[in-house]
């Protein structure tokens, strides 16, 4: 538990094998535990001159564009993220909350702490990165949006931006799941999850044991997804990375192979990644306050 009486999860994923699983590899790292809100968030743009104006052009001479998101685009909507200063990841070791054998041997400790995030996650709206994503995705009808957020903010920009027309072009492929949703640990079936309650949920189909239909470390990602996403990237000339530390494979890799197929990568980030080399342009700054920036005519 954190000083405010909050489960957080552990630190330090990454990948072992960087085509198909996770493998936790280090121990938690005590971090600030406080989410950060919006209006104490925007710092603006570092650099909004040469470097946005660049960027700008690749996006108008882009004729296919992939959007790979994280933690960071949800952090001015309050959701916070993993790794950077205040993020999520502390207190506890990973194998204690966010893996297979966790759920197998206190399935109620990692109920609680997905609970407890999906309460969370509930009271945050989609911000302008969000919302200025959707309308770009919306009006292009390009590649679309591949997110490792579990949030659900981007299906709900989506939904808000298309009003009465599709969303469809700008619903994200999420491929680490989604927190909101339930699903049975044997047989797999979907569930919307019942109403809160202190027992451990079973499945309707067949009596297994219920859990966040969320990927945990040391489990492959949908084998589906994963090709959405992979195929996405191959075929996209521009690749668009927001708001992620680009540490966790496969998603991580996701970029390379936009530019291995002759793309270009965009990063959008308060901070540098790995990724920062690659990339065409590097944009320092909040997404909220970057992408409509960025993507607004
Ligand atoms: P991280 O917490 O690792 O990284 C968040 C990134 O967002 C960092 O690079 C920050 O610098 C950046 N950032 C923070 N605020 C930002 C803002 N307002 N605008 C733009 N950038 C900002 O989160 P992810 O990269 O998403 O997996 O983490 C990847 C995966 O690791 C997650 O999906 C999760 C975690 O373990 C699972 O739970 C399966």
């Amino acid at each position: 538990m954190s000083s405010r009486g909050e489960p957080s999860p552990p630190a330090g994923a990454t990948p072992q094998d960087r085509r198909t699983s996770w493998r936790i590899t280090s121990t938690c790292r005590v971090a600030c535990s406080t989410s950060r809100r919006r209006d104490d968030r925007i710092h603006g743009v570092a650099q909004p001159g040469r470097e946005l104006a660049r960027a700008r052009e690749l996006v108008a001479g882009a004729t296919r564009a992939v959007a790979l998101t994280g933690a960071g685009i949800s952090a001015e909507s309050g959701v916070p993220t993993f790794r950077d200063a205040g993020g999520l990841w502390h207190n506890y070791r990973p194998e204690e909350l966010a893996t297979v054998g966790a759920f197998e041997r206190d399935p109620r400790t990692v109920w609680e702490w997905y609970r407890w995030r999906r309460g969370f996650v509930a009271d945050c709206d989609p911000n302008e990165g969000h919302r200025a994503l959707a309308r770009f995705f919306l009006e292009r009808g390009e590649a679309g949006i591949v997110t490792q957020n579990v949030d659900g903010l981007h299906t709900r920009a989506a939904r808000e931006e298309a009003g009465d027309g599709p969303p469809d072009a700008a619903l994200p492929v999420e491929i680490h799941g989604a927190i909101a949703r339930d699903r049975c640990n044997r047989c797999g079936l979907r569930a919307e999850p019942g109403p809160e309650e202190d027992s451990l949920p079973r499945c309707e189909a067949c009596g297994g044991m219920r859990r966040p239909d969320v990927v945990l470390f040391g489990e492959m990602l949908d084998p589906e997804l994963l090709e959405r996403a992979q195929s996405m990237a191959a075929r996209a000339d521009l690749c668009l990375v927001i708001g992620t530390s680009a540490v966790v494979y496969p998603a991580a890799g996701i970029p390379m192979t936009t530019l291995s197929a002759g793309g270009s990568i965009i990063e959008v980030n308060t901070e540098a990644t790995g990724l920062t080399g690659v990339a065409a342009v590097a944009l320092r700054g909040e997404a909220g306050v970057v992408l409509p920036l960025l993507l607004e005519p």
